[in-house]
């Protein structure tokens, strides 16, 4: 059984004005610890699909299911613990809590799920040393650059042990050489973790850079 099986997701968005068709039937499998580009221009329809699988948003119509189950038949509690259990979110911008360390950041999905402020704040400390960050624990996001913001944000996304990651587009603020850093600690993260990822961008050498890659055009797979 796949990680994920979307099938046949259509996504058109309603207001008073207007429909915005914006998917046309979009299907996809991840396996367990795979790790996934999906490469196109701005507007056709990733971020979109990206909300659909990590149940954020309901496709129009069409199936997305988790490890077998359904994700269009649960209620909106059962995905909330859904997606604390099994999903990690990575974006563009690391929304990092100003107030807290990089280790408090870290260690804060652990905090909110109940677990102890000890074994949270270790288990934040080992994912950041795993990530070549341990000189940074007790830095502030300002203090830090953009890449390395990112590689907390990346260690935040899974700490709660998730099954899989869904990124979007989160080298859009980097230069290149962050970048580079951050396919590296991506790629790490499924190697050493076993953890499932689904990476958007409209970056061509950074998409290249994982185990499988496709392209989306206007809400549509092009390759
Ligand atoms: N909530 C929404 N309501 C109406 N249209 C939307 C909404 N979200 C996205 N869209 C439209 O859907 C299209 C695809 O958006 P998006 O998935 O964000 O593309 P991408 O991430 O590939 O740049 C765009 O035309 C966008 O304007
Ligand atoms: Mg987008």
């Amino acid at each position: 059984m796949p990680l994920l099986k979307v099938e046949d997701v259509f996504k058109t968005y309603l207001s008073s004005e207007r429909e915005t068709k914006v998917l046309h039937g979009v299907s996809l499998k991840l396996g367990e610890g795979e790790s996934l580009s999906i490469l196109g221009g701005s507007g056709v329809g990733k971020s979109t699909l990206l909300q659909i699988i990590g149940s954020l948003d309901q496709p129009t119509s069409g199936e997305v299911y988790f490890e077998g189950l359904n994700l269009t038949e649960k209620n909106d509690t059962e995905l909330a613990k859904f997606r604390n259990e099994s999903l990690g979110f990575v974006f563009q911008f690391h929304y990092l809590l100003g107030e807290f360390t990089a280790q408090e950041n870290v260690a804060m999905p652990m905090r909110i799920a109940g677990f102890s402020k000890a074994e949270s704040l270790e288990e934040a400390s080992k994912l950041l040393e795993k990530l070549g960050l341990s000189h940074r624990l007790d830095y502030f996001p300002s203090s830090l650059s953009g890449g390395e913001q990112q590689r907390v944000a990346i260690a935040r996304a899974i700490v709660m042990k998730p099954k899989l990651i869904l990124a979007d587009e989160p080298t859009g603020n980097l230069d290149k050489e962050n970048s580079i850093i951050i396919r590296d600690t991506f790629n790490q993260i499924v190697d050493e973790l076993g953890v499932g990822l689904i990476v958007v961008t409209h970056d061509r050498n950074f998409a290249k850079s994982f185990q499988r890659s496709k392209e989306m055009k206007e809400g549509r797979w092009s390759s």
